[in-house]
């Protein structure tokens, strides 16, 4: 059996595929999934929880309704395929305790499960960064959304106790201890899930790229938009549009506020760290433009509470969960709080996850 975790991203949000720096974590949340040989012509696929029997042939991958969870894993199949990597048909089943559309990457933990059990089953020899872009590409090619790497990354490489700093312009990383004293990070979930999230997302990718192509002719040593200074920007601002002017002048914002977290966490100033959260919301509400009024109000509530020190939207964004910087001995309090104002506001209910800090996809013996 394998076991893949989902994850939560500190800070560093929508600038993976900006070739910026990115702070997630592996949480303990997992798909489980179990995979072996058959001696049918046809592979089969058991969602347990959706209740859900497919089955399909090796030589003609199809890509089912966008949404679908076996688009993960064919999409998976396929990249295999296009890497001239070749299997034998397999029964494949699994479960699992990630929230779908909470923004936990419940889909990056599948395909890395998939990729991972069959790179065992098959000694495919992939290197675990192999395997995460082989995860990526699935997603873009069978998913159809133009994602970054961190979420794969994450579940693949997550480690216990640790947040993993990494740049996504070299997919160098360092793992850096997480012990927050007497706070833990709370998420939230809006239980909301906006319409055209996936075409939202792929246009705020292809927005920052166009900056990041004018910014190149310029200042062609540019390796990435968040390598580019604000002064760089500004360089280009009557050659783009204030829409992608500000995309452009959030990734960058974005990038240094990563870092500086990084910093605030090594030196334990919680306020610092709680306040670069509040930040970066500000950044993918006004600028990035990838909330939505449930996250919003989720986040000006949390704020007003004691007990917290920051919050923001995590995620791709339009609904999801907001992540949250709280003193230990205020949680109780503010959750209750922000249940009833919630339902209160818009009708219905939040969760609320604790989540720990776990090992990324590996073999488990159940
Ligand atoms: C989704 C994508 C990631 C990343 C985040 C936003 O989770 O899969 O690659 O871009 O959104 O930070």
């Amino acid at each position: 059996m394998i076991a893949s975790p989902g994850r939560v991203n500190i800070i560093g949000e929508h600038i993976d595929y900006n070739n910026g720096a990115v702070f997630p974590a592996a949480i303990d949340k997992y798909v489980v999934c179990g995979i072996q040989k058959t001696d049918q012509d046809e592979c089969s696929i058991l969602a347990l929880d959706k209740k859900e029997l497919i089955h399909f042939n090796l030589t003609q991958l199809a890509k089912f309704p966008t949404g679908h969870w076996a688009n993960y894993i064919i999409g998976v199949i396929n990249e295999l395929h296009q890497k001239g990597l070749s299997i034998a048909p397999v029964e494949i089943v699994f479960s699992g305790n990630i929230p779908m559309g909470a923004g936990l990457s419940s889909s990056a933990a599948l395909e890395n499960a998939i990729v991972f059990g069959l790179n065992e089953l098959f000694q495919l020899h992939l290197s675990k960064t192999d395997m995460v872009q082989i995860s990526m590409h699935a997603e873009h090619h069978f998913a159809g959304v133009q994602c970054g790497i961190m979420d794969q990354f994450a579940s693949m490489f997550g480690k216990k106790d640790h947040a993993i700093l990494l740049n996504c312009h070299d997919l160098s990383f360092e793992e850096v201890p997480i012990l927050l004293d007497n706070h833990k990070l709370v998420l939230i979930n809006s239980n909301v899930k906006h319409e055209h999230v996936d075409s939202a997302y792929n246009e705020r990718r292809r927005q920052s790229e166009e900056g990041f192509s004018v910014l190149q002719c310029k200042f062609p040593e540019l390796k990435g938009l968040c390598l580019a200074s604000i002064n760089q920007l500004k360089a280009i601002q009557e050659e783009i549009s204030p829409i992608v002017y500000k995309r452009c002048q959030f990734a960058i914002q974005e990038n240094a506020r990563v870092l500086a977290a990084k910093a605030a966490l090594t030196k334990k100033d919680w306020k610092a760290l709680g306040e670069l959260l509040t930040a970066s919301h500000r950044g993918l509400q006004h600028l990035y433009e990838v909330s939505c009024p449930e996250i919003d109000f989720l986040v000006e509530q949390a704020i007003l509470h004691p007990g917290v020190l920051g919050s923001r939207m995590m995620g791709g964004g339009f609904g999801g969960c907001t992540i949250n910087l709280v003193e230990s001995d205020q949680i109780n309090d503010f959750v209750d709080m922000l249940q009833s104002i919630y339902l209160k506001q818009f009708g219905q209910s939040t969760d609320h996850y604790m989540i720990n800090i776990t090992d990324g996809t590996k073999m488990i013996d159940l």
